[in-house]
């Protein structure tokens, strides 16, 4: 690593590590605001307080944050020459997952706006776990970086 990489690096990983944080939860709060939207009735005050809270929650928090994470992420892995490794590769494979589950989830939250409910309470309580059985595949990857592949 470089002087200026060094001097860098603690920095870059804490603000990394503050974004993952704030995805993550926002990850956890909009399908667990779905659950109580969907108990509200179609048009109802209610209904228009959710539509509110989860455009809120994918403007403010969720979207800026996932774009921060992945800018540092980058900076990062070039700063400390991680390209080459294996669990760099396998973790990157679960950040897609992740970019995915949270394009679902945006994407259902401007349905609900549009009045389209499509899934069940049971259902979306078990999406509501994917973002946390993801998440800890990812903290394994980084902090014991197995050698794979
Ligand atoms: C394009 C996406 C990403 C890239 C390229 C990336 C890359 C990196 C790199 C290179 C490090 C430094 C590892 C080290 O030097 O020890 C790191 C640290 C870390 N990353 Fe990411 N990351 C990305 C997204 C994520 C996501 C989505 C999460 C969690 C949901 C995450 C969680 C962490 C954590 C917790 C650390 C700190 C590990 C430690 O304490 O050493 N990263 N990341």
């Amino acid at each position: 690593m470089t002087e200026v990489g060094l001097v860098l690096y603690p920095w870059l990983k804490a603000a990394h590590v503050i974004f993952v944080i704030f995805w993550v939860a926002g990850l956890f709060m909009l399908p667990r605001f779905f659950v109580y939207h969907h108990e509200s009735a179609l048009g109802s005050a209610e209904d228009k307080a959710w539509i509110e809270r989860e455009t809120r929650l994918r403007r403010i928090i969720l979207t800026p944050a996932s774009v921060i994470v992945v800018v540092l992420g980058i900076t990062l892995a070039s700063v400390t020459g991680a390209w080459g490794q294996g669990w760099l590769h396998a973790k990157l494979l679960f950040v897609v997952g992740l970019l995915g589950y949270h394009h679902w989830a945006t994407s259902y939250a401007k349905r609900l706006a549009r009045g389209e409910r499509k899934l069940s309470n049971k259902r979306l309580r078990m999406l509501n776990e994917v973002p946390g059985v993801v998440t800890a595949a990812i903290v394994i990857l980084v902090i014991v970086k197995p050698d794979l592949f």
